[in-house]
């Protein structure tokens, strides 16, 4: 194998994170990848439904296969920025010449509403992250009401119902759409899961009262009731009695409820639709109602951490608006606004570049493009002397002032303890809920 000639550094081990650190390696570089999380995947591990194990698990290996790179190394349980244990200036002046900012939307969309705090209001990424295992939201207790609304037409709100319906089994889950239903965002393969809880009276209900809103934005009411439908005859067989339903041209505009009993209802707006070269959007009547709810989980996209050191705009960090390494047309390299200027040697991907947007299939395009970027600019870069040497250092120091760093010997003794444990309890599939856990079954 020729020897390598740049060295970079990539944080976060989700999809973006590893399928760049592939094409880096690939392309002659030598990648240090840094994870917060002690295992790689990002939402591949921890996001996806647990239950569809197989995909999870081509996803494993093929994770696997990355990290098994000679030109990889992986440092897992490290929090890279974000008060964690290394700063980006310490990337930069430790040698890398390039890093890739791979992390994933972090952060949590708030909308600022009067009762957002209440107990009983969730953000979806923390019921995911709770249901998958991760530490610490595996551990930690989610007290979940019998009469849910739920806020968002993606399919992490498709996720979110599928818990609710099948593993927590309340009495009702509300879909609270703020626009109609042909702006649904889930895919019918998602409803599959709980189509069959669908109560199709409140659905006709529903139709029959938003069908002149549709109507006058030009809308074919019988298709779009057809694309909620369709899906029944493929739908799973119920196991539970929840009633799933939906309220569309609705926006949130309070939680209500008090400290003491938590929440009674959400308050939303109704909206209308309006049409404006070719995109519908939701706009407020001014009116309001409430919808009867004990529990209130927004499932309507993440943000990018806003403690992370890049500035960011709108939901994820910021990218030089005329790039000088553009891949597709699209930027890749992250901007100081203060400046005007790009922060040189660091590039973005993945949902940390477009939060919330796009499937794993998504995420490893952008990561390899926003490697396609960094390999661009490396070109215009004299390749880096006794790299193996300043790599090596610089991996000494880290562990000498880093606490329960995993490494890729660590990870696989990880996999085995897991494994070993699925066996002993006869399961498919095993994982620790806790870091301690984790770290334990590693030996430190
Ligand atoms: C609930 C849910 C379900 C989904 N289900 C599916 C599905 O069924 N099929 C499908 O194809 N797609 C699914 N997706 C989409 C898919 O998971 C994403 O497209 C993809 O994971 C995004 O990849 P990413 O690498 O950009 O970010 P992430 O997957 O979020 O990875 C980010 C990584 O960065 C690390 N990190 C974060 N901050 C730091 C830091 N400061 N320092 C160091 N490391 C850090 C994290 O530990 C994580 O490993 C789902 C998404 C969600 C939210
Ligand atoms: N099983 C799977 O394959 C799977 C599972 C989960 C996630 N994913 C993928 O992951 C990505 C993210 O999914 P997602 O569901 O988080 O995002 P999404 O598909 O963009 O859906 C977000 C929903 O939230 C609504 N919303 C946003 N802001 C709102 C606000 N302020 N008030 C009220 N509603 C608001 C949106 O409405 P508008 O449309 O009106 O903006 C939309 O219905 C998607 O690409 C998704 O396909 C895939």
């Amino acid at each position: 194998m020729e020897d390598s000639k740049y060295m970079v550094a990539v944080i976060g081990a989700g999809p973006a994170g590893l399928y760049a650190a592939r094409k880096l390696a690939e392309s002659g570089a030598r990648v240090v990848l840094f994870n917060r999380d002690i295992k790689p995947g990002g939402l591949a591990e921890y996001g996806i439904y647990p239950d569809k194990l197989k995909m999870k698990q081509g996803l494993r290996n093929q994770f696997r296969q990355i990290l098994s790179s000679d030109r990889i190394d992986y440092f897992g349980n490290v929090t890279v920025c974000c008060g964690g244990n290394i700063v980006l200036e310490d990337l930069l002046d430790s040698g890398f010449q390039a890093v890739l900012v791979a992390t994933g939307a972090q952060g949590t969309k708030w909308l600022r509403l009067p009762g957002e705090n209440l107990p009983g209001v969730y953000h979806a990424k923390n019921l995911v992250f709770h249901y998958n295992l991760l530490p610490p939201f595996g551990t930690k207790k989610y007290l979940v009401g019998r009469r849910v609304a739920v806020v968002g037409a993606g399919n992490v709100m498709m996720d979110i119902a599928h818990y609710l319906v099948r593993d927590q089994k309340v009495e009702e889950v509300i879909a609270v759409v703020r626009r109609g239903p042909a702006e649904v965002k889930f895919t019918h393969k998602e409803m599959e899961a709980v189509g069959k809880n669908l109560d199709l009276a409140a659905l006709d209900g529903e139709f029959a009262r938003v069908a002149p809103i549709m109507q006058a934005a030009g809308q074919d009411v019988e298709m779009a009731r057809k694309s909620f439908v369709d899906v029944l005859p493929k739908a799973l067989e119920p196991v539970s009695q929840t009633r799933l339903r939906f309220e569309f041209l609705a926006s949130p505009v309070r939680i209500v409820g008090d400290w003491m009993s938590g929440v009674t209802g959400l308050k939303v707006e109704d909206n209308t639709l309006l049409a404006v070269d070719g995109t519908v959007k939701a706009r407020g009547l001014g009116t309001t109602r409430t919808i009867d709810a004990d529990t209130v989980v927004f499932a309507i996209g993440d943000t990018v951490d806003r403690d992370f050191c890049v500035p960011t705009y709108n939901d994820a960090y910021l990218a030089v608006p005329q790039p000088r390494f553009p891949v597709s047309g699209i930027s890749f390299e992250a901007f100081n606004p203060d400046s005007q200027k790009p922060i040189e040697r660091v590039f973005l991907g993945g949902w940390a570049r477009q939060a919330s947007t796009g499937l794993v299939g998504v995420a490893r395009r952008d990561g390899e493009n926003a490697a396609e970027a960094m390999l661009a600019y490396l070109k215009t870069q004299p390749p880096m002397p006794d790299l193996d040497n300043v790599v090596y250092k610089f991996e000494q120091r880290l562990l000498e002032t880093h606490e329960r760093v995993v490494d890729k010997n660590r990870l696989g003794k990880l996999e085995q303890a897991e494994q070993a444990e699925a066996q002993k309890r006869g399961v498919e599939d095993f994982k620790y809920a806790s870091n301690d856990e984790m770290l334990t079954a590693m030996g430190f």
